[in-house]
């Protein structure tokens, strides 16, 4: 109440005098006037707090209206007589079918389809000497969320298609927000940004007839691709097979663009990012591909998930490849400002750096994997980018995008994009605000809310590198050292094993197969010629076209990088699935035993009968997960035949299905029998016979390691 000290005088102007200069030091804001007040913090659904998830998920036993009236039914629209026509003040109907007409927000122009989990980085602190980025220091933990994505499909695209796969991590760093944004190819289709509305309209379904879905093996995509040639060492990625991984979980991840670091005493280089899988790098062929977009659309993101909750979390440790800052940005003659270039381990090695695990699957799918929103921009003190021209595009793109497909300026406010340290932007108002800003002065310079928000002077500030810039003339062209465009991808072909590069020429004759024109297939095998003449030839017999007599020769000083190659090694199989066949006649122990030497390497045993219910009596009965009619090969990387099992045509297509696919399989007691109906020699590699249940189990998981039995690829 006005009083004679507290008189009533409209206007006062603020909590506390301003100052007269511009203040200098960091203070806190005036504060609001005694007559001021926010909205109660509540959450979007009414609890009064945000501090845990339950008080942002729905409230309340009773079902509500949007403004949390309880209601009395759901079921009936009022309507005048129960014959009669509906009400037009029946408030509850029409807010239910309006928001749910407007449930949908549009799909990424590109990465639409994706999957997500949540997950922790920890730092190793060996990346201190080239950054001080806070989240790279020893020690320190950070909160993340990756998302991996194909490039192509549309929202509702089958996981598996032969496709360049998405790998963003959103860092929630004390120092805000960092984006990995990168993808598991370590090269690009393109070398300026400008060119990025013309690729993927060339890989995007036809328009006028929108086929086809999630697939490159059509005329535009090759259309562009043998006329743009800077395309050529990426289209290689994209035919290995590396484009179809056998799970998000066994990719590596790469940023491609080139960034720089700068350390602590202001030293700076030039870095590539690089994500390596615990898991290794393993890949489906091309049949199996095919037949799982048929059996399970939803492969990749389904394996993801049930990995991480059956406690087999996938990891990668982040690696840098470190480059001197030289001033023509070239490390060993190789463009470090050219994206379709790759810098071979074997002349710059990968330092691990930490480890990232996927732990938590979304609770929401919309919230949190729709509603990201990663950007190549969203830089921490410490790293900052380069003038890679397809880079500097990329920092336009994203923000751009994304005001559309989330509806305005405010989308890093949703609880999947918000920064885990302060936030003072200056930013006011716009689409779905939900910050309740208070002052009176989001301008700089201010002395009514007491000079704030204040510039950072150094420590946790921002950087932009003061890197010189030549003497130059305004110009659109491109540096002449990004003309070569073929060497790469030869190198890319030499350290490809045989049978990797045998699915490689398999994919071009595949996919120029499926084009109906001729001279886009002639074309193609053209620009192949000056890669390598036998993967030319190879494709050329393959299409039923003449081998081109061509000038062009594939270059000749090209050493191969090994590291490249993705057969080699022995790798974890925790989280592999197996199938174990059974049935009625098994004896319930030799489930038991190979469920458990499954189970105790992690991997997830399936067990299949020819009916649903279990099998076994009491205690020791086991769930079947499968049927006859439910399992295909494709879901499983090992086949067991349990003893008891009759012949019968899904056996047979399993058991072929899982042979031609290299993939393991063991016999039980009088199994083996199973195998002569698809013509299955007992002395076939990768086939285990003739040991106890426990004995087969383990040579077939000892096989696993390898990921397939390459040797049968041979037969
Ligand atoms: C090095 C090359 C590139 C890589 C590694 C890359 C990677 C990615 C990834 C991983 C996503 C999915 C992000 C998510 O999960 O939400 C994405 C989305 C996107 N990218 Fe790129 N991209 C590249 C080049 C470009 C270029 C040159 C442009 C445009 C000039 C571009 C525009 C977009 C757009 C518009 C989206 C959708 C973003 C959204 O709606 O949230 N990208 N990119």
């Amino acid at each position: 109440m006005p009083s004679e000290e507290n008189p009533f005088i409209p206007g006062k102007p603020a909590s506390a005098t301003p100052e007269f200069e511009e203040p200098q030091c960091p203070q806190g804001p005036l504060g609001s006037k005694p007559d001021q007040s926010g909205p109660r913090p509540t959450t979007p659904t009414g609890a009064d707090s945000a501090d845990g998830q339950t008080e942002q998920a729905q409230q309340g036993e009773y079902h509500t209206t949007a403004q949390g009236g309880r209601l009395p039914d759901t079921n009936h629209s009022l309507k005048a007589g129960a014959r009669g026509p509906v009400l037009l003040q029946d408030h509850h109907l029409r807010e239910k079918i309006t928001h749910f007409d407007h449930e949908r927000i549009p799909e990424r122009v590109v990465h639409a389809r994706g999957a997500a989990a949540h997950g922790t980085f920890v730092s190793y602190g060996t990346a201190s000497t080239v950054t001080k980025a806070g989240f790279l220091q020893p020690e320190a933990e950070t909160e993340v969320f990756t998302r991996f994505s194909t490039v192509v499909g549309s929202r509702g695209s089958p996981d598996v298609a032969r496709d360049t796969r998405g790998f963003a991590t959103k860092f929630y760093t004390s120092e805000g927000v960092f984006d990995l944004v990168g993808n598991n190819f370590p090269v690009f289709f393109i070398q300026d940004a400008m060119k990025f509305p013309d690729i993927v309209h060339a890989a995007k379904p036809h328009p006028d007839r929108e086929i086809p879905q999630a697939q490159s093996a059509h005329d535009t995509f090759w259309d562009f691709v043998s006329l743009h040639t800077e395309a050529t060492h990426h289209t290689m990625w994209q035919m290995s097979d590396r484009a179809i991984p056998r799970s998000l979980r066994m990719m590596e991840g790469f940023g491609v663009n080139t960034f720089r670091l700068e350390n602590a005493a202001g030293e700076t280089s030039l870095v590539k990012f690089h994500w390596k899988p615990e898991n290794g790098v393993h890949s489906l062929l091309w049949e199996e591909a095919q037949l799982t977009n048929g059996f399970d659309p939803d492969f990749h993101r389904r394996d993801l998930a049930d990995a991480i909750e059956a406690g087999a979390y996938p990891r990668w440790e982040l690696g840098l490849q470190v480059m001197p800052d030289s001033e023509d940005e070239t490390f060993e003659g190789i463009d470090l400002l050219d994206p379709t270039k790759l810098i071979p381990e074997e002349l710059a090695p990968v330092t691990s750096v930490g480890m990232l695990t996927l732990d938590r699957n979304p609770e929401n799918y919309f919230a949190e994997t729709e509603q990201v929103a990663f950007h190549p921009g969203h830089l921490v003190p410490g790293i900052d980018v380069t003038n890679d021209p397809l880079l500097q595009g990329r920092l336009f793109s994203y923000l751009d995008t994304q005001m559309t497909r989330l509806g305005g300026p405010n989308f890093s406010e949703l609880p999947i994009n918000r920064p885990r340290c302060p936030v003072n932007d200056m930013f006011r108002d716009g689409m779905h605000q939900t910050a309740v800003h208070q002052g009176v002065a989001p301008y700089k310079p201010n002395s009514l809310d007491g000079g704030n928000p204040f510039s950072s002077k150094g420590e946790h500030a921002l950087i932009d590198v003061p890197q010189p810039v030549a003497e130059s003339v305004k110009e659109r062209r491109a540096s002449a050292s990004f003309d070569d465009h073929f060497s790469q991808a030869r190198l890319f072909w030499l350290s490809l094993t045989g049978i990797e590069r045998q699915h490689l020429a398999e994919a071009f004759i595949f996919e120029l197969g499926k084009c109906y024109e001729e001279t886009i297939r002639q074309r193609e095998v053209k620009n192949l010629a000056a890669i390598d003449r036998g993967l030319c030839e190879t494709v050329a017999e393959g299409l039923g076209l003449d081998v081109p007599q061509t000038t062009e020769q594939p270059a000749a000083d090209v050493t191969a990088s090994p590291a490249l190659s993705q057969i080699s090694g022995r790798w974890p199989v925790a989280g592999r699935k197996v199938g174990l066949v059974a049935s009625a006649n098994t004896p319930i122990e030799q489930i038991t035993v190979v469920r458990k030497a499954v189970g105790d390497v992690g991997m997830v045993p399936l067990l299949i009968a020819p009916r649903g219910g279990r099998l076994g009596e009491g205690n020791t009965a086991v769930a079947v997960e499968r049927t006859y009619s439910t399992m295909r090969s494709v879901e499983f990387d090992a086949v067991v035949l349990a003893g008891g099992i009759e012949t019968s045509t899904a056996i047979d297509v399993l058991i072929s299905e899982a042979w031609r696919h290299l993939k393991p399989i063991a016999t039980c007691d009088d199994a083996e029998h199973l195998l002569e109906e698809p013509g299955i020699g007992l002395d076939d590699p990768g086939i285990f016979c003739g040991g106890g249940p426990e004995e087969v189990t383990k040579q077939l998981i000892a096989a696993l390691a390898e990921h397939r039995t390459w040797a049968r690829a041979e037969m």
